[in-house]
């Protein structure tokens, strides 16, 4: 209950709560006082229909005391009454805790013997598969889709030996555990400007069989053999230790035509910084390792059908 700077919010809301709770009291009290009177005759309608006033039922009057009396020993034991903490020593992340705990707990079996599988068996595992694809949905699916498929910016995770960083368990389980952050270098400038980026554009395109300017090649391929064979690779077929992707298999993270290839080229991608780019976050300490270990064998399932 930090979240005010002064008092004055704590006392003002426990000022009106005790306020409002004696007020029913005396309201019941008087009440409860009122004479009995069968009937008001000053107030008629209709002919014949007479207002009554009363006396309220005792069943209700009680109700209302054992409400009061429920309410005091509430804002006793539990915070309600301002900033007071109450005597019980409850608070909601307490109770998060103990729960979580408990179902740590009674979890953990499970997942020891998941974590005792190989990534592999794990992803014919129909009940582990139903749990990992719950962890997808809650921590993946906002980047790379419902169905791992990706999109503008997020690579797809289906894709198998064509991921950037590598589609076997080991290089899945890194990805997840310590996260990624691919970077490539602004090229506009190295290649001369805008007419080498035209040349060595249309050279990439030729790579993965896309339409291209045949008066560009040799000028496009000698750009890319200075420039960027040194990350992916001599053949464009990409270096996983450095994330750099196969340029020739006509997967595009960030788009497949000669605009979006242009502008990958002009400004580099440096994920999540200069251009609201993103990165992989890391997982370790997120998640446990068991969860990561069935990820690893879902994203692994994916492509190893
Ligand atoms: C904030 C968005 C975001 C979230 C959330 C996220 N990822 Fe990623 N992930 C990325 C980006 C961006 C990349 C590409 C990083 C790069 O190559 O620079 C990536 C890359 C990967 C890769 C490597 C792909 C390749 O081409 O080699 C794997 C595997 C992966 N993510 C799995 C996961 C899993 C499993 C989760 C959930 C636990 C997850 N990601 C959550 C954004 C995200
Ligand atoms: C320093 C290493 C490095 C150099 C040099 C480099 N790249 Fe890259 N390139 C990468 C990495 C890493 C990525 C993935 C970036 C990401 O997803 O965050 C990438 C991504 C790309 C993409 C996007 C692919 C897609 O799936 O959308 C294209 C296109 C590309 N590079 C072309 C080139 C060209 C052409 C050159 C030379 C002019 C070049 N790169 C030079 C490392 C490099």
């Amino acid at each position: 209950m930090s979240d005010f700077t002064s008092n004055f919010w704590n006392l003002y809301i426990a000022i009106l709560t005790i306020a409002g709770i004696i007020f029913c009291i005396w309201l019941l009290v008087a009440v409860g006082k009122r004479e009995q009177k069968s009937s008001d005759s000053s107030h008629v309608w209709d002919g014949d229909l007479t207002e009554l006033n009363n006396q309220l039922p005792g069943w209700w009057r009680w109700m209302f005391w054992g409400l009061l009396i429920f309410s005091i020993g509430y804002l006793v034991y539990f915070p309600g009454l301002g900033s007071f903490k109450g005597t019980g020593d409850w608070t909601q992340i307490k109770q998060f805790d103990e729960e979580m705990t408990a179902l740590q707990a009674k979890t953990k079996p499970t997942y020891d013997s998941y974590l005792a599988m190989a990534a592999e068996d794990l992803s014919k595992n129909k009940n582990a598969m139903e749990t990992a694809g719950r962890i997808f949905s809650n921590e993946c699916a906002r980047c790379h889709g419902s169905d791992a498929g990706g999109g503008a910016g997020f690579p797809s995770l289906k894709s198998g030996d064509a991921m950037s960083w590598g589609g076997d368990v080991a290089a899945i389980k890194q990805s997840i555990t310590e996260g990624r952050t691919g970077v490539m270098t602004p090229m506009g400038e190295a290649v001369g400007g805008a007419p080498g980026v035209k040349a060595v554009v249309a050279y990439m395109r030729s790579l993965s069989g896309l339409s291209h300017d045949e008066g560009l090649m040799a000028q496009g391929g000698k750009l890319f053999e200075d420039n960027c064979a040194a990350c992916h690779g001599a053949d464009g077929k990409g270096v996983k230790e450095m994330g750099a992707p196969n340029l020739t298999d006509n997967i595009w993270v960030y788009g497949g035509s000669e605009a979006a290839m242009t502008k990958v080229v002009e400004l580099g991608k440096n994920s999540n910084l200069a251009q609201g780019d993103f990165a992989m976050p890391a997982y370790k300490g997120v998640l446990s390792q068991a969860q990561i270990h069935l990820l690893t064998a879902y994203v692994w399932g994916k492509s190893h059908k």
